[in-house]
């Protein structure tokens, strides 16, 4: 299969093309390689000009604070001229050359309101950074191509350039630093492997509508990190605890109760691994 992709060299994407690309073939639209979703005309003729059946969106602001900082520019900010506008441009690239679009998406359009969440539950974005990624979801709906929407959560891997939750808390710990982490928030991380699977299982089985691609477990910040240090037999007494409204103070708002449900991948035959799972299996292939 050929998949058309956007930031497919960020965190996420660049794993899902070191899994699959012995599967299916793959070309990246993203600001390295000359390709800059909110350019409306360009964008269109490069998704136009490819014959792959398949967009893969991830191309994304997705620095939450950053994002926030947008927010008095509104639709004149990156935030959204990046994740509403740029959405458009590759659905409306999609729709002129016939192509069914993998929208990944975000825990954050939660409010946190619920003690889980499922595809079936109404989003309720707090920050501006889920706003637009939600704006980003509604485009998608309503748009005449087939689509799927997999929404993520705090995803973790084994080796990259940019630091996920993990390696920077395994980072600190492994330097013999302290880490400070919030003990009244629940989340839950996802082993960025498992979303790779995830996503070859929706294509391979042509599927449509919402699913949560996340780990197996919810936990806290602070739970996590105990983990981290117990797997990578760290010092543990580095880790000490802290609470939301202090972490988190004088940034975007966030969403403190975010589990969600993941029994709809899971029922595709998709084993979504625990946070422990997934740090025995980071471990494995050699953490960096
Ligand atoms: N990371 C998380 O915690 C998380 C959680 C939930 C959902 N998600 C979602 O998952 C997706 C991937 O996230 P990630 O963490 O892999 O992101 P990332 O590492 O920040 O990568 C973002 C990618 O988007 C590209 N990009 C940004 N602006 C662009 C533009 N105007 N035109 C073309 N490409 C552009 C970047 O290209 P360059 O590298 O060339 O700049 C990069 O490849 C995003 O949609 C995000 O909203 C992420």
């Amino acid at each position: 299969m050929k998949i058309l992709g956007t930031g497919l060299d960020g965190l996420v994407g660049s794993r899902i093309i070191e899994l699959l690309s012995g599967k299916h073939e793959f070309e990246n639209l993203s600001l390295s390689t000359g390709a800059d979703i909110t350019d409306r005309n360009a964008i269109l003729q490069k998704i136009k000009n490819s014959d792959a059946q398949i967009m893969l969106h991830l191309a994304a602001k997705t620095d939450v604070d950053g994002c926030e900082l947008d927010k008095p520019l509104g639709e004149k900010g990156d935030a959204w001229k990046i994740n509403v506008f740029g959405t458009q441009n590759v659905v409306d690239g999609c729709s002129e050359s016939n192509k069914k679009i993998i929208y990944i998406s975000t825990d954050f359009v939660f409010d946190g309101t619920k003690e889980a969440y499922s595809e079936e539950d109404a989003p309720n974005p707090l920050s501006w950074y889920a706003k637009t990624k939600y704006e980003g979801e509604k485009i998608v709906q309503t748009s005449k191509i087939p689509w799927i929407i997999v929404r993520i959560a705090s995803p973790y891997r084994a080796v990259f350039k940019k630091l996920d939750f993990t390696r920077a808390i395994l980072k600190r710990l492994q330097e013999g630093l302290s880490v400070v982490a919030v003990k009244d928030h629940i989340f839950t991380p996802t082993f960025i492997d498992d979303i790779a699977l995830a996503i070859d299982v929706l294509i391979a089985d042509n599927l449509q509508g919402i699913f949560h691609a996340v780990g197996s477990q919810s936990l806290t910040p602070f739970a996590a990190s105990i983990l981290i240090a117990k797997e990578f037999s760290l010092d543990s007494s580095k880790i000490t605890e802290t609470r939301r409204a202090e972490f988190f103070n004088n940034r975007a708002p966030r969403s403190f109760q975010l589990a969600l449900k993941n029994d709809k991948i899971q029922r595709l035959g998709v084993k979504m691994k625990t946070f422990e799972e997934g740090l025995r299996e980071i471990k494995k292939q050699g953490i960096i």
